[in-house]
């Protein structure tokens, strides 16, 4: 799949997250001391939005129940959520950030 254009590299600072759409779907994108992940937004417990979670080094807690993946790879780290969550590529060229759903 081709990628996204999502925004501007200051979309999200360092150390935070934030919710972008890609073709429909939510993404949470987060930045690691000026590097950029994606994940889905959706946690696999029960769907809180993990783009509006905290952000710790390469570690997102969940808002709603406190899962926590790590946002480089989508591996859970703590339950309740059991699986691991979708990790998308992302790409920054300048300024402009990509993310691609494959
Ligand atoms: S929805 Fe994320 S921990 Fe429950």
């Amino acid at each position: 799949m081709a990628e996204v254009k999502v925004g501007q590299t200051n979309l999200v600072a360092p150390g935070t997250a934030t919710v972008v759409s890609v073709e429909g779907k939510s993404i949470a994108l987060f930045n690691v001391g000026g590097t950029l992940y994606a994940t889905a937004n959706e946690c696999t417990h029960v769907g809180g939005p993990l783009g509006n979670g905290r952000l710790d080094g390469t570690v997102v807690t969940c808002p709603w129940h406190g899962s926590q993946f790590d946002v480089t790879s989508g591996q859970m780290l703590k339950g309740p959520a059991r699986r691991p969550v979708a990790g998308y590529r992302v790409r920054v060229e300048g300024t402009d950030v990509f993310v691609a759903l494959d």
